[in-house]
């Protein structure tokens, strides 16, 4: 009701400024509220005067800092008045005469009228998204000579368009955003019949099913059309073709099925994805299209896309579709060779693409990325026909394959290779030695086994290994994943000159460290990931890694940790799940000074041994993150002690009943001692009485 009453005010051209405006139902009814205690308590005495004084003063702070008759609920920027959210049903009345932008949005706008805009007509940007509008004046925007951006996004526009009326001309309008609106198919029309100017032009999340070959008639300077979010069935013939400056067309997330003859040679993006596309089909004339962008992921695609023969296609999207080859839609002999001159990205990611031919590269010669991820391909290679020179990412990954081959002379940019989740157990034992660009190398759940070092001079004896790949003299190589291989062992100086920053040899259950299997990273390792490894004992000294700054070795059997014997530079270390019972205390002053973050829980810890290192932890100087499930054992057959609560005197307490008994021994011997001497005496006496007797 009140609320209402207060949003007529404001329409009727002044700016409410009491603190129940202000502050809306709440503060209306506590201040009516607080009123009626007042007239009750002021006769009460002097107590309820200093009430009265502390209400007024609440109740006066916000007036006082907003005089009627101000925008109090907006905020001015120069030219620009921001009245967001703030339950109005119109602009306030006493704008700036030279407003140039009014952001009005998330408000309680219904009726757009000339009165709605305090008959301001200068406005150059209008943001009315997200209010109740389902009206708007006719002719309104005509004589806003300068309103260039218009927001309209988030109402009930669809209602308006009902009433089949016309907004009439947006003359100088650019960008126009009539998303989420309720529209239906043709109901734009009403916005749109006079709008030279629009160059970007927004109506998604609406409800049209057909792009009529008239929709756009009116609006022929359009650069930008989004219609993502709606259930486009339908294009119809020539639906675009009198947009001559239209670049960029985001049709995602609709219902379309087919692209027959695409020919829109000026369009620069195309978003197509989240449709129902079995066919992407292009006009056979040899006019070169300027697409640099066409996204088509998830949709039904069978085959790879039919391009247009002449194009300059920078960026393509086939992820997510039913591609089984890369061979073009049911034309088996018509050629892809030659169409993919300028592509450098390519997602095929989400397939079931069984393998790529290498003809296929001679296409590519400037491709840089390739995703070919979760696909069926069993064996990939690159020779030196199709070298990929320019190819800096691919992505393997969680495909089957056995066989991988990389030509002498290939790949010299590759930098990333991701190539988890595969079933590869052989491998060419030099094959990475060949890329000489090559940084990340992915080899997470494979079946691979590691190579010793080369030895130094070709032994005429030693030959080749074929069970295993070699990972020494990879001079780039920086981040190394090999988590989920069934490792057996780590031989030593499997990565010499090898300038490894990050190490995972996670999940390997069993493997076997030799002991010098990291000499060579001392200079470069950082991290160091050892995570359910059933490791019960590092016989490897950690600390002659001087650049080691994260260390993982959760989930393992270790029993003692006894690693760092010098000062080391490890900011975390994870311990977590192990069966350490003492954390030794060289240990922890090696690590003292630079330790930041200690995971220790779910351990056997035992409370009064570990004291120094529970001392950081209460001081503060080591974050343990597990810390709930950081307990440690107090007595024999006791409940598990929260470290938090580990106090220096629980373990004071064993010492004192240590005394008493030490006390009680004490004098008991001293009893006994008593007791034989005075037994002694006695005999003493009694010989002495004998002999006198005698
Ligand atoms: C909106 O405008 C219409 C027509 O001018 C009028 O009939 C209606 O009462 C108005 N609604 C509100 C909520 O002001
Ligand atoms: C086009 O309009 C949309 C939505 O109103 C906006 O996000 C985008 O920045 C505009 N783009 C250009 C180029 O004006
Ligand atoms: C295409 O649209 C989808 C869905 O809106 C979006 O996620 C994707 O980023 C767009 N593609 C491009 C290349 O912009
Ligand atoms: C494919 O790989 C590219 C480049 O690494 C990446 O940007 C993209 O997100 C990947 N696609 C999917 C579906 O994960
Ligand atoms: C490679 O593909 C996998 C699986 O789709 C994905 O998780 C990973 O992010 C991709 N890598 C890149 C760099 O896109
Ligand atoms: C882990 O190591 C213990 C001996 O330390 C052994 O009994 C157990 O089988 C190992 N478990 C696995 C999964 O390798």
């Amino acid at each position: 009701m009140w609320k209402q009453e207060s949003a007529e005010r404001s329409l009727s051209l002044v700016v409410p400024l009491s603190i129940s405006e202000w502050e809306g139902e709440d503060v209306k009814s506590t201040w009516s509220g607080g009123a009626a205690k007042i007239s009750h308590q002021l006769k009460v005495g002097t107590m309820a005067a200093f009430q009265l004084l502390f209400l007024l003063l609440v109740s006066c702070a916000p007036s006082s800092a907003y005089p009627p008759g101000h925008l109090s609920q907006c905020q001015i920027v120069q030219k620009d008045v921001l009245c967001s959210d703030q339950s109005l049903r119109s602009a306030p009345v006493n704008l700036p005469p030279d407003v140039q932008m009014l952001d009005l949005s998330r408000n309680q706008v219904q009726n757009l009228t000339r009165e709605t805009l305090g008959f301001h007509t200068g406005f150059h940007r209008l943001n009315l998204h997200s209010n109740k509008i389902h009206f708007i004046q006719p002719r309104l925007f005509e004589n806003m000579t300068d309103l260039r951006v218009l927001d309209l996004s988030r109402n009930h526009l669809n209602v308006f368009a009902h009433s089949k009326t016309n907004i009439g001309s947006l003359k100088a309008v650019e960008s126009l955003d009539l998303s989420s609106n309720g529209l239906y198919t043709g109901m734009s029309d009403y916005f749109l019949t006079d709008s030279p100017s629009l160059a970007n032009l927004s109506l998604n999340s609406n409800s049209i099913t057909k792009i009529s070959h008239n929709m756009f008639r009116g609006s022929l300077s359009l650069k930008k059309i989004s219609l993502h979010n709606n259930v486009i069935l339908e294009i119809e013939d020539g639906a675009f073709d009198s947009l001559h400056h239209l670049t960029e067309l985001d049709l995602s997330k609709n219902s379309i099925t087919c692209i027959n003859d695409f020919d829109l040679y000026n369009l620069k993006l195309f978003n197509l994805s989240k449709n129902s596309l079995e066919t992407f089909q292009s006009d056979s004339s040899d006019i070169l299209f300027k697409l640099l962008s066409l996204d088509l992921s998830e949709n039904k695609m069978l085959y790879f896309p039919d391009l247009p023969e002449k194009n300059e296609l920078e960026y393509l999207n086939v992820s997510r579709n039913q591609l089984q080859t890369t061979n073009v839609t049911r034309n088996q002999e018509k050629q892809s060779i030659l169409k993919l001159c300028c592509l450098k990205y390519l997602d095929m990611s989400y397939n079931q693409l069984k393998g790529i031919p290498e003809s296929f590269f001679f296409s590519t010669p400037l491709l840089e990325v390739l995703n070919v991820s979760n696909n069926c391909i069993h064996s990939f290679s690159v020779s030196h026909m199709t070298p990929l020179n320019k190819v800096r990412v691919i992505n393997l990954s969680y495909n089957s394959l056995q066989s991988l081959t990389f030509g002498e002379n290939t790949l010299r940019s590759l930098k990333k290779l991701f190539l988890q989740g595969n079933k590869l157990t052989v491998l060419d034992h030099q094959i990475f030695q060949r890329l000489p660009s090559i940084r990340h190398l992915h080899l997470e759940q494979n079946n691979l086994q590691i190579c010793p070092s080369e030895p130094k001079l070709k032994d005429h004896n030693h030959q080749v290994p074929t069970d295993c790949v070699s990972f020494s003299s990879v001079h780039n190589l920086h981040f190394l994943y090999l988590s989920e291989n069934h490792l057996r062992t780590l031989p030593g100086n499997a990565f010499v000159d090898t300038p490894l920053k990050l190490l995972d040899l996670s999940l390997n259950p069993g493997l076997n460290l030799h002991k010098d299997s990291l000499s060579g990273l001392e200079n470069s390792l950082v991290h160091l990931l050892l995570r359910e490894n059933n490791i019960s004992s590092l016989n490897t000294d950690l600390s002659s890694l001087k650049c080691l700054k994260h260390v993982d070795l959760s989930t393992n059997q270790l029993n003692s940790l006894l690693m760092w014997n010098k000062e080391s530079s490890i900011e975390s270390l994870n311990l977590q799940n192990n069966n350490l019972v003492t954390l030794d205390h060289h240990t922890i002053l090696a690590l003292e000074r630079h330790l930041k973050t200690l995971y220790m829980g779910s351990n056997p810890l035992s409370c009064c041994d570990n004291l120094s290192i529970f001392r950081l932890v209460h001081q503060s100087a080591v974050v343990v993150p597990d810390i709930a499930t950081a307990t440690c054992f107090h007595e024999k057959n006791s409940e598990p002690v929260n470290i938090k609560k580990v106090t220096p005197e629980m373990c004071h307490r064993p010492d004192v009943s240590n005394y008493v008994v030490g006390v009680v021994v004490t004098l008991l011997v001293a009893m006994i001692l008593l007791g034989l001497l005075i037994k002694c005496c006695r005999l003493r006496k009694r010989k002495h009485n004998r002999s006198f007797n005698a």
